[in-house]
């Protein structure tokens, strides 16, 4: 069959495409707006490149199939690779060191070992409240800034035994500074104009310097664990040192180990941390929903000062979990991820793609399919109540990503994420001085921009 004509947005211009619709700090907005206009797949041009985005839920149903498609290391992840290499996030299908380190990491992941990191995670939730505490009746706190530092220091300490220490210090920790300048400029050099590499010799230099950084903390924080003489394999690193691949008995090289750590610092905490802030402003604009999560946490702490939340409680927080899939629905902290097709196919039963072609699953937009209801820009954690659930196409919910590249994350996200706003709600009462709008800020990820709220404890009246 020929390639059937997909839209693209009505502006597109010779030469350049549709660059100027896609400002680089609204890319995934302003694709957004494009799904809407034009439906549930279409074109972008940039310069010579044609991306094609798919929202459609039957679509994407099919994109999920791993018979036809698997994930694809596109251009974006390739510029990443500066800074992660063959990391379990940036590496080819096809690196060996993917299936080893997936294999070798798993049991990292599984419910049991999340029981592990309970203690630590409850320990940095408690740092945040801490801080908060000194805020109530005074300032405002910053949001998305503090949600930074919590997820930081839970994954530095759960998966490798190091202290950002970010609670003790108003300054955002160098390596923070040095990971997100990266990025940024991992992520711009897509946009680069090929030929006019003098323009950026600055910012390559400084990219170097921060690569260099970041590894050196690395290697400091591996160092440390081995002089230790610890060789237990109970946390991140220590099966990456200590764990041998369960079939073939090797473990991981050294460069391998690094660009894992760095991986699971970039993936594990700013998505988390963009998803808490998203969840707090949906709370502060829906008391409803905000009322109901509170009867949830004080039925199982009641009065309690200073709840002891077990492992098991974060389980039978059910609706905190309904919202943290809501705020997941309506901003999917890690918006797109591509996939590729595996042979010539096609979807829809009308448009054809190419062995090796790829499209960009629009996460956002996934999640304002129709098979959603036609309220879908209301916040409403009912969706995900297990009757709902049930109704619902398998593949219409995807913040995870899909098939064996999903995030191997999910469920740390979620316990880390759920145990933390279970106790905010319990404890606090959240003040939207400012009636703020929300206003989402693009990096790699998506958080809400300049979101502060004032902050009261909870008398037994409220
Ligand atoms: C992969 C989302 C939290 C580690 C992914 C992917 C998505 C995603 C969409 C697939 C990317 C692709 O297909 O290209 C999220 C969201 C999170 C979250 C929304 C929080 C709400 C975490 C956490 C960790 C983590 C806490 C680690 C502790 C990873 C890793 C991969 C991944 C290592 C690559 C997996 C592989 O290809 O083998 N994540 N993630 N993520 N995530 Fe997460």
């Amino acid at each position: 069959t020929d390639r059937v004509e997909l839209p693209h947005p009505a502006n597109r211009l010779p030469v350049i495409g549709d660059v100027l619709g896609a400002p680089s700090d609204r890319l995934v907005q302003s694709a957004m707006d494009d799904a809407r206009a034009l439906g549930p797949i279409f074109t972008r041009k940039f310069f010579d490149t044609e991306v094609v985005f798919v929202s459609g839920a039957d679509l994407v149903a099919e994109l999920a199939d791993e018979d036809r498609f698997a994930k694809h290391v596109g251009n974006s992840l390739v510029t990443i690779r500066g800074l992660t290499g063959d990391g379990l996030f940036t590496a080819f299908n096809d690196e060996p060191n993917w299936a080893k380190a997936h294999d070798i990491l798993l049991p990292a992941f599984a419910m049991s070992s999340m029981r592990t990191y309970h203690p630590t995670m409850l320990a940095v939730a408690r740092k945040l409240i801490n801080s908060w505490d000194g805020h109530t009746g005074q300032s405002t706190v910053d949001v998305s800034g503090d949600m930074t530092k919590l997820t930081l220091d839970t994954i530095g300490l759960a998966g490798f035994g190091y202290d950002f220490g970010s609670f003790e210090s108003e300054d955002t920790h160098p390596f923070v500074t040095a990971l997100v300048r990266g990025l940024a400029f991992a992520q711009a050099k897509n946009r680069h104009v090929p030929g006019l590499d003098f323009l950026y010799r600055k910012g390559n230099e400084q990219f170097a310097a921060d690569v260099a950084f970041l590894n050196g903390v690395v290697d400091e924080v591996i160092k440390e664990r081995i002089a230790s003489g610890d060789t237990s394999t109970d946390d991140l690193l220590g099966l990456m040192l200590n764990a041998p691949h369960p079939k073939s008995g090797e473990t991981l090289d050294e460069v391998n180990i690094r660009n894992q750590v760095v991986t699971f610092l970039i993936a594990g905490h700013e998505t988390t941390s963009g998803t808490l802030s998203f969840a707090l402003h949906f709370l502060t604009k829906n008391p409803a929903v905000l009322a109901r999560a509170q009867a949830e946490v004080d039925a199982l702490w009641g009065d309690v000062e200073d709840p002891d939340p077990s492992f098991e409680d974060i389980g039978k927080l059910r609706y905190v979990r309904q919202i943290l899939n809501e705020t997941l629905r309506l901003w999917p902290t890690a918006a797109i991820f591509a996939r590729q097709a595996l042979r010539d196919t096609e979807i829809g039963g009308k448009y054809p793609v190419a062995k090796g072609e790829a499209m960009l699953v629009l996460t956002p937009m996934l999640h304002r399919d129709p098979v959603w209801g036609d309220n879908v820009e209301s916040f409403d954690p009912e969706r995900f109540s297990p009757e709902r659930e049930r109704e619902r196409p398998v593949h219409a919910f995807k913040p995870f990503g899909t098939g064996e590249r999903a995030c191997i994350g999910r469920q740390f996200a979620l316990h880390e994420a759920t145990l933390l706003l279970g106790l905010l709600i319990h404890r606090f009462r959240f003040l939207d001085q400012d009636n703020y709008q929300l206003k989402v800020k693009e990096t790699l990820t998506l958080k809400p921009e300049g979101l502060h709220l004032g902050l009261a404890r909870r008398t037994s009246a409220d």
